[in-house]
């Protein structure tokens, strides 16, 4: 399946809601989840989001990507994530320097709750439910926010912590991405 061009920053389809998926185990939903998995490796991300390649749906993709650079975030499995719904487990917050496919060369200081719940199907139907901490509790909620419309820089308390990755690179420890560029 194709490697499909990946919406930025800007386009207005980001910034729309998703609509949850009917019908699971369907030719669409193959073709979609393959088109996401071609389209994340050939950028070496670490997620992506339906509406990303401009597909309203609400599936996302995550994990199964070397995290090595960051060896205090938790791996994170491969994963497809139909529907998903987030509960949050504690008011504890952490703050990491996200980056987005759609919003690229740049990063932002992102806080967000550190220990979820998260659930929703795979793409056969199938449930799945988890609680998350750390980096991985980080790219699930990125991914689904984009399920909501929401891209990362509007979640950032303070615009001075956004810049572009290859400048900040030079001033700060290198940062964990929730999905990377
Ligand atoms: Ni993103």
């Amino acid at each position: 399946m194709p490697i499909r061009p990946i919406l930025r920053m800007g386009d207005p389809r980001l910034l729309q809601a998703s609509d949850p998926v009917k019908e699971f185990d369907s030719a669409f939903l193959e073709a979609l989840v393959e088109d996401l998995v071609d389209t994340v490796h050939s950028v070496n991300g670490a997620g992506l989001a339906a509406p990303q390649i401009g597909i309203l749906q609400q599936v996302v993709i995550f994990g199964g990507v070397e995290q090595s650079r960051y060896p205090d975030t938790d791996s994170v499995p491969f994963t497809v994530l139909v529907n998903p719904q987030i509960e949050v487990l504690s008011k504890e917050t952490e703050s990491f320097w996200e980056g987005c496919l759609s919003v690229p060369g740049m990063r932002g200081l992102v806080e967000r709750p550190s220990h979820i719940r998260y659930s929703g199907f795979d793409q056969f139907g199938n449930a799945i439910e988890r609680e998350a901490k750390g980096f991985h509790a980080i790219v699930v909620q990125h991914e689904c926010d984009h399920l909501q419309g929401i891209l990362y820089p509007m979640r950032m308390k303070s615009m001075s912590m956004f810049g572009f990755e290859e400048e900040l690179s030079h001033h700060i420890s290198p940062p964990p991405v929730a999905e990377g560029n």
